[in-house]
């Protein structure tokens, strides 16, 4: 029966895979070697949107509208700022209408100044995409610039996650021989890696750090790593003083937990999947993943959200009123950055500083002996 159908198979699976061979090579014609996020003009009023996600998301995304409200009171009040809650990113709508981010629901994403973002559920297989990769896709959002710093121990560290391409950009388009094999693809173009190299080395001139890491399997990966590898180089060089060095990701999620050498890293250049993993590590290293935030930039658009996933277990072990929303509140302090508010991002980081470094007077840990989101974020916008 197998035999008889396998040529059929393999003709569908090639036809498939020169479909996506062909879009990929369309996608990258049309690539700009661009620029960066161009921020809105902060004295025609800007417009975020608000959009709740799934799981813990709601619970930690109603705590960041009334961190808003409060913090920037007086610029919603004259026009300067307004909040426009985005519905329609639940996973039971997307289920229901087979689309990872509705039409209607791109629109109003495109018509906001900025967008932040809870968490979305991704469906485990099936064809359902992920809500973030296809946002990312959709907007172009080619840098996902996540912080982590840990103060205690001189930890001041800064991933640029390629965010666009990759495993995920092609992570629902993989190819089956029913009973016998699946294949998933992974895609690096040249200028999708120049452009997340010069975000990064840009930062880190910007910033006084000499130091960039570029993190690959590039002895394995040897096409998609090892250009992305090679063209972070050739970027590197327009970059005097400095040092670009090449690490492999699993060694580097070593030293990540190596306390002698740790501290020494700055800046890292990592593909996507890469990023996604080692920032969750890194994040643990600063108190845990409730505790990072991400801005997600294109030359266009920009979205910021908390680094983690909609957490379904703690849902379902009905756990998530002790969700943290640390991760929310530090994306929203970027955003206010990132959009001009410098002054409101500034009085969110001293109170953030305090609540988490300085006095810590309550601490969420994601379980009932901690304290409840919304007793943290209470704490918080006490000390703004
Ligand atoms: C992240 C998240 C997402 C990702 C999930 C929610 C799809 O883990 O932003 O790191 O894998 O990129
Ligand atoms: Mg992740």
């Amino acid at each position: 029966m197998f035999d008889d159908r396998r040529e059929n198979y393999i003709q569908r699976a090639l036809y498939d895979f020169e479909m996506v061979l062909r879009e990929q090579v369309d996608r990258a014609d049309k690539m700009k070697d661009g620029g960066f996020y161009h921020c809105c003009d902060i004295n025609k009023g800007i417009t975020v949107g608000l959009a709740g996600g799934d799981g813990i998301g709601p619970v930690i995304m109603s705590q960041a509208e009334k961190l808003l409200e409060k913090l920037l009171h007086e610029e919603i009040k004259s026009g300067k700022f307004t909040i426009k809650k985005i519905e329609g990113l639940t996973i039971e709508n997307r289920k229901a209408l087979g689309k990872s981010v509705p039409d209607d629901v791109l629109a109003e994403i495109k018509e906001c100044d900025v967008l932040l973002k809870g968490p979305t559920t991704t469906p485990k297989g099936g064809k359902l995409e992920s809500a973030n990769v296809t946002l990312r896709r959709e907007l172009d959002l080619y840098a996902n610039i996540r912080p982590v710093s840990v103060p205690s121990e001189g930890i001041d560290w800064t991933f640029f996650r390629e965010n666009t391409e990759g495993e995920y950009a092609l992570g629902s388009r993989g190819i089956e021989i029913p009973g016998r094999l699946t294949m998933d693809f992974k895609v690096t173009t040249e200028l999708g890696t120049r452009r997340i190299a010069r975000a990064a080395f840009d930062f880190a001139k910007a910033n006084g750090k000499n130091r960039v890491a570029i993190v690959t399997k590039a002895n394995i990966m040897k096409k998609t790593d090892g250009m992305f590898s090679e063209i972070c180089h050739e970027v590197a060089a327009e970059y005097p003083g400095i040092e670009a060095e090449d690490w492999y990701v699993d060694i580097m999620a070593a030293n990540l937990l190596n306390k002698d050498i740790r501290n020494q890293f700055q800046v890292f250049i990592l593909p996507n999947l890469y990023g996604d993993i080692i920032t969750d590590e890194a994040a643990e290293i600063q108190g845990g993943v409730g505790t990072a935030g991400s801005e997600n930039l294109g030359d266009k658009y920009a979205m910021f959200e908390a680094i983690h996933g909609s957490a379904p277990r703690m849902v379902e072990e009905g756990l998530a009123e002790y969700a943290n929303p640390s991760s929310i509140f530090k994306a929203a302090e970027m955003m206010l950055r990132q959009i001009g508010f410098t002054d409101k991002a500034d009085k969110l980081s001293k109170a953030l500083h305090i609540c988490c470094e300085e006095e810590k007077k309550l601490v969420v840990n994601g379980t009932s002996e901690g304290a409840k989101c919304s007793e943290f974020a209470d704490y918080v916008m006490s000390k703004l």
